[in-house]
């Protein structure tokens, strides 16, 4: 299944409970593509970052070459907060008058803790990595935090748009309102007096409204562009990797139910470090009880492919060691 996805889709996701294989897995699914001759990005948006710790060498912000055929990058979300707000504070400089400031300087401050800002910014740049890598590569391999961060970021870019569209059109009434002062006033200047035009603002008015329709536009574009990619099951998978335990797999049902309100498409489910039947008493009984948590799921979801990967006796460190293990994806 895995291996299916990897190359027939164009956007894969990766998500799931924290350390039950996520990073591994989309590692080693990007691997197994670019060594099948596609061109891949491997892309984390987690911020506790280890892709670097996995390929044993410093991967960062900019995308770097980890194999063949194969770029890695970790999305910074620190960093893409300074840089959106950074984007955002020079936007309303430019189009505030001058007087605005102090005020602008405070909203910024508290722009910085509001709820919803990392992942806005994380967001953002998932985005700008979609927009821009299906251009360069044949296939984007995303590495998520895990779940529930998740879930609320996939349902994030309908929010937005909805944001967005909700400010173009109160900008468009509003200039029109504007529009229609300045015309009641034209000969006294009174309409630009009741609008506040400043004489010393560095833009004037009426490019100020079409700066911040080109913004809003561009905005909605790359949202509307995320969104309409995500909800593409012909382009875009999800893939939820867990352990055939209890816990993870009633979270599994909910967050593939939450995935698929947010019209997002569960391509497949992982169940990784399946306990081997073959190595002694203590993990075949293991294996007897996973395997009473997969009836319950195959239950729950009995659409979705399963693709089991066994426990391994060794961590998966390294080059080698992911070729090694997409070679087990490839029989598994
Ligand atoms: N099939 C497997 N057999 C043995 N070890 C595995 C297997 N899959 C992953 N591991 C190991 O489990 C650990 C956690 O894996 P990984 O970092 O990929 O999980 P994660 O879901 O990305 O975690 P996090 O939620 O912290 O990002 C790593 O040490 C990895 O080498
Ligand atoms: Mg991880």
């Amino acid at each position: 299944m895995l291996l299916e996805l990897a190359a027939s889709r164009r956007v894969l996701f990766f998500g799931g409970k924290g350390g039950v294989g996520k990073t591994t897995v989309a590692a080693a699914v990007a691997l197994a593509a670019a060594d099948a001759g596609r061109r891949v990005l491997l892309v984390s948006t987690d911020p506790a970052h280890n892709l670097g710790h996995l390929w044993e060498r410093p991967v960062g912000p900019e995308p770097v070459r980890v194999a063949p055929g194969l770029d890695a990058l970790e999305i910074d979300p620190e960093r893409s907060v300074d840089r959106h707000l950074s984007e955002v504070e020079d936007a309303l400089r430019r189009m505030m008058p001058r007087e605005m400031g102090g005020e602008i300087e405070k909203h910024m401050a508290l722009s910085r803790d509001a709820p919803g800002m990392h992942e806005a910014a994380l967001l953002e740049r998932i985005a700008e990595t979609v927009e821009t890598g299906l251009g360069g590569y044949d296939l984007l391999v995303f590495d998520t935090a895990p779940s529930g961060h998740t879930a609320r970021l996939m349902a994030l870019p309908e929010l937005i748009s909805a944001w967005t569209e909700g400010m173009l059109h109160r900008q468009e009434r509003s200039a029109r309102f504007g529009e229609a002062l300045r015309n009641f006033g034209r000969d006294e200047g009174m309409g630009d007096r009741i609008i506040g035009r400043d004489p010393d603002a560095p833009v004037p008015p009426d490019d100020r409204v079409a700066r911040i329709r080109g913004i809003l536009h561009r905005r909605r574009h790359r949202f509307a562009h995320l969104r309409e990619t995500m909800t593409d099951a012909e382009r875009t998978a999800f893939v939820i990797v867990l352990a055939a335990e209890r816990l993870p797999v009633l979270e599994t049902i909910e967050f593939e139910a939450q995935l698929r309100r947010s019209g997002v498409h569960v391509g497949g489910l992982v169940v990784n470090k399946r306990a081997p039947a073959d190595a002694g008493d203590f993990l075949a009984h293991r294996r007897a009880q996973e395997a009473r948590y997969l009836d319950m799921l195959a239950e729950a979801l009995p659409a979705l492919p399963v693709q089991e990967i066994p426990l391994q006796p060794d961590e998966v460190v390294g080059g080698e060691a992911l070729r090694g293990f997409a070679r087990v994806l490839g029989v598994s």
